[in-house]
């Protein structure tokens, strides 16, 4: 039996990269996945090449609207989640006196906001004990510009998750800055997370 036999996850940005990695290899744990990107026609590529137990639900991370519709879709398919994953996310890098304000405000709105509302607004329907997970970069710690700001501001997302009465542990790796939050409890997720 596979570690993750009959667990549901959400897996943000699970088109390509480390999101359909990871979508394949909690299918072949035994989960059943839910994947998104904005990309509808590699979405349909992507639930293909996972094979089964995959439902990909087209949105945009930054748009509240589309993460509504990812979680009623969740909803109506599973009614509960087990693992969150927020990796969905764009690394474009500028020098410094490059940086626009329309540059500062796609990182942002994606690799920030995006994070945060995926982790919000999925929490309603999070089991106890569930998982969490943030994709991070080094970026956080040796960047360039924009993603140098915006890295840490992710992070510090995490790590406000402090261990406490609503959450057992954190598991932060120095680089790869991969932060794990445990055992958020449902009961507790009308308290904001900060
Ligand atoms: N690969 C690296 O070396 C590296 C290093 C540091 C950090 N990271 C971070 O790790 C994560 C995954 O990286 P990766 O290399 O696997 O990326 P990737 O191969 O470029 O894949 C990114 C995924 O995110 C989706 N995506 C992008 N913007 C989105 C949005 N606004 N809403 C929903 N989905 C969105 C993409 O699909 P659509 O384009 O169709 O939306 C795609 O499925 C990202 O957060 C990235 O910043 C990666």
């Amino acid at each position: 039996m596979g570690k993750l036999q009959g667990k549901v996850a959400v897996i943000t940005g699970g088109t390509e990269g480390i999101g359909l990695a990871t979508a394949r290899l909690f299918v072949n744990e035994g989960a059943y996945v839910f994947i998104t990107g904005r990309r509808q026609k590699e979405l349909d590529a992507a639930v293909t090449a996972i094979g089964s137990n995959a439902t990909g639900v087209q949105g945009d991370v930054a748009k509240l609207a589309d993460l509504d519709r990812l979680y009623q879709t969740v909803s109506n398919v599973k009614g509960r989640i087990d693992i969150i994953f927020a990796n969905a996310g764009v690394g474009e890098f500028v020098p410094f006196p490059k940086v626009s304000e329309e540059h500062f405000d796609k990182l942002f709105n994606i690799n920030v906001k995006g994070a945060l509302f995926t982790v919000q607004k999925g929490l309603p329907l999070l089991n106890d004990g569930g998982s969490i997970i943030l994709t991070g970069s080094v970026a956080s710690v040796k960047g360039t510009a924009a993603l140098a700001f915006m890295r840490p501001a992710r992070l510090r997302f995490a790590l406000s998750c402090a261990p406490g009465p609503r959450i057992s542990k954190i598991v932060v790796s120095d680089q790869m800055l991969l932060a794990r939050v445990q055992s958020i409890r449902r009961s507790q997720t009308g308290n904001p997370p900060m």
